[in-house]
């Protein structure tokens, strides 16, 4: 990482991520849903977020759409600003995973390299890369926000899957086509691989 920072010092806090863990009666994740506009994070997040408060797992959402409104409100969509909207997703799942919470993105997050970059910020197991895989024909169909109306006559530039690339995921931990099955369903899929996580390291302990 390029460090501009000189002279700094790390403060270790006052309790480590196992104590937040064992507080909080779960371990602490990073569900990273990734997809074109239009191939149902958002939704996917919500309900899954909803589930996951019924197990009493305690949760964040990070959504690229919301987080734009705020902290990366000053990042536009060339592959530079995605690069550092994607670092900046990591770096912030990291500090909510270190409180204990299971944290869920829902980021185009288009380029390979930035989705790795993120992943190499957690140790291995804790980030689980989601695919929502959907047809470019089915998105655009739905275009719940118009953009990719307005992206083909050339209102918005660099638009994920029109202008803009969007790099498959290479070895996501899971692959959902979003096309093909309902949210609950979708969210279903994520539910069972978190709980097959789970008994594989209660049986390492
Ligand atoms: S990412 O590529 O940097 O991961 P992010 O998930 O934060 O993107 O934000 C994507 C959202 O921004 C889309 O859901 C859409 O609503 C909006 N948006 C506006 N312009 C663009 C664009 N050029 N490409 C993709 N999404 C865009």
């Amino acid at each position: 990482m390029d460090h501009l920072s000189k002279n700094i010092t790390w403060h270790q806090g006052g309790t480590d991520r196992l104590v937040q863990e064992e507080l909080k009666g779960h371990r602490s994740r990073v569900i990273w849903l990734t997809g074109l506009s239009g191939s149902g994070k958002s939704s996917v997040a919500t309900e899954l977020e909803r589930r996951l408060f019924q197990q009493s797992i305690h949760t964040t959402t990070l959504d690229g759409d919301n987080l734009r409104h705020g902290l990366n409100s000053d990042l536009g969509f060339s592959s530079e600003a995605r690069k550092e909207n994607i670092r900046r997703l990591g770096e912030v799942a990291r500090l909510f995973t270190e409180a204990g919470l299971v944290v869920i993105v829902a980021s185009i997050s288009p380029f390979q390299a930035d989705r790795e970059r993120a992943r190499a910020r957690f140790t291995p197991g804790e980030f689980i890369e989601v695919y929502l895989s959907c047809p470019l024909e089915v998105c655009e169909q739905r275009d719940p926000k118009g953009l990719y109306k307005k992206a083909r006559v050339g209102e918005i530039a660099e638009f994920t899957g029109i202008s803009s690339p969007y790099e498959v995921p290479l070895h996501p931990e899971l692959k959902i086509p979003t096309d093909q099955m309902t949210v609950t369903k979708a969210v279903d899929c994520i539910l069972a691989y978190m709980t097959a996580l789970e008994k594989g390291n209660s049986h390492e302990n």
